[in-house]
């Protein structure tokens, strides 16, 4: 869909207690607008249930203009984590569950047909563009999980549909599984669990080792990273780091001038980067020859950042005591026997590898990791809805206003292409009103403004709303009083 048939379609109109929908044609626009909204002072009941839901946002909660009493629908697919569905509830919004993902097909019917305003989705749910314009009234997108490929971010921001995920939550849970994996690794804990299992006793102490004293290399000192580094710390480890911008070290740990420093020192190499261009075969057969000999290397990062038949050959050498590997290049759709050789062709020659972990992708999978990720996008889905708060979006600039703390307020908020002269025209509705305060921000083609505009009444609301959602450049405009 192009931008301008967005701006054109998406002329959106609030009416339920918590949020905006947009209406499918002209006719239900108009329709929605002729609603006679009943007075604010006849909003207690909405605004008392969302009172007493914990929303994740000071001051006075905001209802959209106009209201009908109809809660917000939110359609929960793929199993989303309790926390969420009792935040969204407790919101006052009606959620629906699906435990599955949905196909293309279905999931348009499902969203058009229950006329949904936000949908919950995990990674194997795609929304399409297609997903995209054949659900008007969809407002906004909430990924429980940690990307976001899965849904078409660019179709989404142009017809004003924000979409939220929840990059770092489970970053503890990495941090944690690290920390079991040096320990692991050190004592060969996963090879004579291997040989008990088989009926073999192999009591031995040579290569062995206590992690007491020995020093951890962190390539990455991010939210992962930095979590690491206060547990490691806590075991007697000594801690350094390689990230390539200048970080506070946290505890007693020491950030180093390059990659070859950290590579001669650590006696465990640890990865905790993200996938770009240049940390693709970050760790190959070249720094592998210097790393220490005996070193261990870990990888819960992102599959490319290590040179496997380079790790192969580190660990069948013995130049490396050991390894473990969370994440793969190519990794396996669904659960069951799929990590062989037709996925990547050395997987048979890894798998032979002594002193090796090999998990599944499961560094941040946790229970409280998915609490948390419901925790965060939850409260995302909440702020957006019932505040205008594009804070954690993905597609949209990040725009925030301080909260409205008194009657009489409205807040706009207005998805707009970015183009020029588009803040002189809503300046231009707006100049004849006190605007309490204003923000916006453009991200590529997509700018979003929000205003709180004082001193309002009912029949002003509606003008505002009116020309704003019909000015040349709208996208989807809504109004929270
Ligand atoms: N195994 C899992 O289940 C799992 C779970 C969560 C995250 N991850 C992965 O872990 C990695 C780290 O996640 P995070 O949340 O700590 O990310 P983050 O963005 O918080 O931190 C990444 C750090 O790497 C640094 N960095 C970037 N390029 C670098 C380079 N070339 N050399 C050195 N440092 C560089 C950045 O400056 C930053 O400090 C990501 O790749 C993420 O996808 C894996």
């Amino acid at each position: 869909m192009s931008a301008s048939n967005a701006g054109q379609r998406r002329q959106s109109v609030s009416v339920s207690p918590n949020v905006a929908i947009v209406p499918n044609s002209p006719t239900q626009l108009a329709a929605a607008l002729a609603t006679s909204p009943p007075a604010i002072s006849s909003f207690s009941a909405s605004y008392e249930l969302r009172r007493t839901a914990n929303p994740p946002y000071a001051g006075k909660a905001l209802a959209p203009f106009p209201v009908r009493q109809e809660p917000a629908k939110l359609l929960l697919l793929e199993n989303i984590n309790a926390t969420a569905v009792k935040m969204l509830k407790d919101a006052g919004y009606h959620v629906e569950e699906i435990k599955k993902a949905l196909g293309e097909d279905e999931l348009i019917q499902k969203l058009r047909d229950g006329g949904f305003t936000a949908v919950g989705i995990r990674s194997k749910t795609k929304i399409t563009a297609r997903v995209i314009s054949e659900v008007p009234s969809l407002l906004v997108i909430g990924c429980f999980c940690i990307g976001t490929n899965q849904v078409d971010l660019l179709a989404a921001a142009r017809a004003g549909i924000s979409v939220f995920n929840s990059p770092f939550s489970n970053s503890r849970s990495v941090a944690e599984l690290v920390i079991s994996e040096v320990i692991a690794l050190s004592r060969q804990l996963c090879d004579r669990a291997r040989e008990m299992r088989e009926g073999i006793w192999n009591k031995v102490s040579k290569g062995c080792w206590e992690v007491r004293g020995k020093t951890l290399g962190i390539v990455g000192y991010g939210h992962i990273g930095s979590q690491l580094s206060v547990l490691s710390e806590a075991m007697g480890m000594s801690v350094i780091y390689y990230d390539v911008v200048p970080i506070m070290p946290l505890g007693s740990a020491r950030q180093v001038d390059s990659l070859d420093d950290l590579l001669a020192q650590a006696d465990f190499l640890t990865l905790h980067v993200p996938e770009l261009p240049e940390t693709k075969n970050m760790i190959g057969g070249a720094e592998i020859a210097k790393m220490k000999d005996g070193a261990y290397l870990i990888n819960n990062a992102r599959g490319k950042v290590v040179d496997i038949p380079a790790l192969i050959d580190g660990l069948k050498s013995g130049k490396l005591a050991g390894a473990a590997v969370d994440v793969f290049p190519a990794e396996p759709a669904a659960n069951g026997p799929n990590f062989g050789d037709s996925l990547n062709d050395w997987s048979s020659e890894l798998r032979s590898c002594p002193n090796l972990i090999l998990t599944p992708h499961i560094g941040g999978s946790t229970e409280e990791a998915q609490s948390m990720i419901g925790a965060e996008v939850g409260g995302a889905l909440i702020r957006y809805l019932n505040y205008g708060s594009t804070i954690g979006s993905v597609n949209f600039p990040e725009v925030s206003l301080r909260p409205i703390l008194h009657d009489g307020t409205v807040r706009l908020c207005h998805v707009h292409l970015n183009q020029p002269g588009v803040l002189k025209v809503v300046n231009g509705i707006l100049g004849e009103h006190n605007v309490e305060k204003q923000f916006s921000d453009s991200k590529g083609d997509i700018a979003y403004l929000l205003a709180d505009i004082g001193g309002v009444d009912e029949a002003e609301i509606k003008e505002i709303y009116e020309a704003i959602s019909s000015s040349r450049a709208n996208i989807a405009t809504r109004m929270l009083f």
